[in-house]
């Protein structure tokens, strides 16, 4: 089952598998990982799931596909980066084994 890192702004980190064809975010809501909310199930329409993927990641993960996801993460609660993503839209895959992610400092 392939890994992701989540690491908290403080520097601590939680590695968790999470199963394919569930998202970044659910993986966080079910091993109990602060500060990812997903307060609208992965509807695509709170961006508490707010994340940033690491440098090293943002290649194969990368950009948003939907209009959506483009249109909350002009207003999340933290600061936008280039690296923001709505770890809703982060579907699992093989190929992101080992994706390291980085939990931002805000929500709301
Ligand atoms: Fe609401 Fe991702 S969980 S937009």
């Amino acid at each position: 089952m392939p890994q992701v890192t989540y690491v908290q702004s403080d520097g601590t980190s939680q590695t968790i598998e999470v199963p394919l064809d569930e998202n970044v975010m659910r993986g966080a809501l079910y091993n109990g990982v602060e500060g990812i909310i997903g307060e609208c199930g992965g509807g695509l329409s709170c961006a508490t799931c707010h994340c940033y993927v690491d440098a090293e990641w943002t290649g194969r993960v990368g950009a948003p596909q939907l209009q959506e996801e483009r249109d909350l993460l002009e207003g999340v609660a933290a600061e936008r980066r280039p690296s923001s993503r709505l770890s809703c839209q982060i579907a699992m895959t093989a190929e992101l084994d080992g994706l390291v992610v980085h939990v931002p400092d805000a929500q709301y």
